[in-house]
């Protein structure tokens, strides 16, 4: 019997209409059009507007777009993994409420998190629940309202991140194609430079932590930067010569999109050309968990079956890492 590797065999995703450009962010804060394009490649950003709406809204859309091209029945799902950064709610599972929301009836549901490398690090889980035999049809959702933890009145965070959702399904493959490797990796001592403060066990919400904006997102820009060159670009090398991978072999470098220097550094460290990497950072910005299948819902037309993927992700934690999939459909 062939070996059963983890294959993506459908995508979907969503962005909410909300355009908020450079221009709007200059009425917010002191910041322009000019820096913020030169040090991040960011131009504009979709942000989810209206009451009760949360992290769900958008993993539901992406999903059911997900299940509408694949013209699949929502029973047959095994298990939903929403990745993401702002659930819902601190308890209360959000991929719960995804998975009754869009009839996956027969799935049972948890969310997982490691920041900006939540899907990134649900590839790894999704694919070895198929690779085990134990499941066949594992939905994997990316989804964030970024919106919800940013203070619009700092220059520094507000300009970078936005809302989005992107969704893979993972099914069996005895062709060789799907998930081939990872290099997944995490530091403690990142805790610091990327975090949320209050909210948490460590220092739960008051009026204190509200007064001194402490559920805002809080971010050493300089110092993630320094840690994120190095270590997607790192990981991504590392992924190439552990599987014996020229900078030709490699159809896509998948990066996270957190700024476009880190991405270019990273594509130049693997030798690849501009065309070879997915972008969509100038027009979604950050989007954390939500990234890398933004970006395969945007590419999909372009990959062929057999096209050789590496993905790489950097996060708070710190979190990173990088994974090769071989593309498994042409669509
Ligand atoms: O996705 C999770 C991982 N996150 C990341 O990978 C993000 C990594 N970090 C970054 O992408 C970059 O560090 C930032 C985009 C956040 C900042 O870019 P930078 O080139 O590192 O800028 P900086 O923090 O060194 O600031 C340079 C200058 C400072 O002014 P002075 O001290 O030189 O006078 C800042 O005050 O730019 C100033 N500045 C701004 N100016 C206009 C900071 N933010 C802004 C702004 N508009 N929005």
């Amino acid at each position: 019997m062939s070996k059963i590797t983890a294959a993506i065999t459908a995508v979907g995703s969503y962005v909410p209409d909300f355009v908020m450009t450079n221009k709007i962010l200059e009425t917010l804060v002191d910041t322009n059009d000019e820096w913020i394009t030169t040090r991040t490649g960011i131009k504009e950003r979709r942000i989810l507007k209206g009451e009760g709406l949360g992290t769900s809204y958008l993993a539901i859309k992406a999903a059911e777009q997900l299940l509408e091209k694949r013209k699949l029945d929502p029973k047959e799902i095994d298990l939903i993994i929403v990745a993401t950064a702002t659930p819902d709610m601190m308890v209360a599972a959000t991929a719960a409420y995804v998975g009754s929301e869009i009839g996956a009836t027969n799935a049972f549901a948890y969310d997982l998190q490691a920041a900006c490398s939540s899907f990134l690090y649900g590839m790894s889980t999704a694919a070895s629940y198929i690779e085990s035999g134990r499941y066949k049809k594992v939905l994997l959702i990316g989804a964030d309202k970024m919106s919800s933890i940013i203070d619009y009145t700092d220059r520094t965070t507000c300009i970078i991140f936005g809302d989005g959702a992107g969704a893979a399904l993972f099914e069996p493959n005895t062709e060789g194609l799907g998930l081939q490797d990872e290099y997944l990796r995490s530091d403690g001592v990142g805790r610091n430079f990327l975090k949320m403060d209050a909210g948490g066990s460590l220092l739960p919400a008051s009026e204190e932590t509200v007064k001194n904006r402490q559920h805002f997102i809080y971010q050493d820009g300089k110092s993630v930067f320094k840690f994120a060159v190095t270590n997607m670009a790192d990981s991504a090398a590392k992924i190439m010569e552990r599987n014996n991978l020229s900078h030709d072999d490699v159809d896509w470098l998948i990066p996270h999109q957190a700024n476009k220097r880190i991405i270019d550094a990273t594509s130049n460290r693997m030798g690849l050309e501009d065309s070879k990497v997915m972008m969509n950072i100038q027009r979604y910005g950050n989007t954390t968990s939500a990234t890398l299948p933004l970006l395969l819902s945007d590419y999909e037309t372009q990959l062929k079956k057999g096209d050789n993927l590496v993905f790489a992700a950097f996060g708070g934690g710190f979190t990173w890492g990088s994974i090769y999939l071989k593309w498994a459909y042409n669509s």
